[in-house]
């Protein structure tokens, strides 16, 4: 499974690239309003630090709006990804933004069915909302689930997304079900890395080594 980070913030998205696995990047109208800078601005900040997709959505709700913000996002960086929603408009946008051979993620995901009209659509990507099924207490991971079986079934090249990430085992559980992405927010990225039987590890060889052989 390929790890995103679900953030807008410059300093998180640099630091967590020079960690060595970022495959990409989500952002979404909260995340971006949240850095109080000019959109555009943003995401061509992101594109210069992570090589890979960078998916950026549109604001608009009507077909012909949704489309003009979708080229001009697009025209930021080959790598940008346009995040549609997953309305009825959303799926028209979606094929259309495909027969001109722009990438979308068809975001606010909270079916099977609608995942799947999004690949049948065009998508390249799906973003199911884990934490935000959870939280009205359905199974965000069963919804995962279902959604791969589906698409491994029908051989849909359309890559899921596992998104509304609230803790690392959302990740965990999203890669044994072969999930091909998980965007992450910084803090779970950090609580994935960090273990105490690490950090005791670190300091009981230190322990051991200054024991034997002398401070430096
Ligand atoms: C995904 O692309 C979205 O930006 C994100 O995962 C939403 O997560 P939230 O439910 O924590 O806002």
């Amino acid at each position: 499974m390929r790890i995103f980070i679900d953030s807008a913030n410059i300093e998180e998205i640099r630091e967590i690239n020079d960690l060595g696995f970022l495959a990409g990047v989500t952002t979404n109208p909260t995340l971006i309003a949240r850095e109080k800078k000019d959109y555009r601005t943003v995401i061509a900040q992101i594109c210069q630090i992570v090589s890979g997709p960078v998916s950026a959505e549109v604001i608009a709700t009507d077909f012909p709006s949704m489309l003009k913000e979708a080229e001009e996002l697009a025209s930021i960086h080959p790598n940008v990804v346009i995040k549609v929603p997953l309305t009825e408009v959303g799926l028209q946008v979606i094929k259309k933004l495909k027969d001109k051979g722009i990438k979308t993620n068809a975001t606010l995901v909270f079916s099977a069915n609608q995942a799947l009209l999004a690949a049948r659509a065009g998508a390249a990507y799906v973003s199911p909302f884990v934490g935000r099924i959870d939280d009205i207490s359905h199974d965000g991971l069963q919804l995962l689930s279902d959604i791969m079986s589906i698409f491994d079934q029908y051989i849909l090249e359309t890559e899921v997304i596992a998104a509304s990430i609230r803790h690392p085992v959302h990740v965990l559980e999203a890669a044994k079900l072969g999930v091909h992405i998980a965007t992450v927010p910084y803090k779970v990225i950090k609580q994935m890395i960090a273990h105490p039987l690490t950090d005791a590890g670190i300091a009981r060889f230190l322990a051991d080594y200054k024991a034997a052989f002398g401070q430096d």
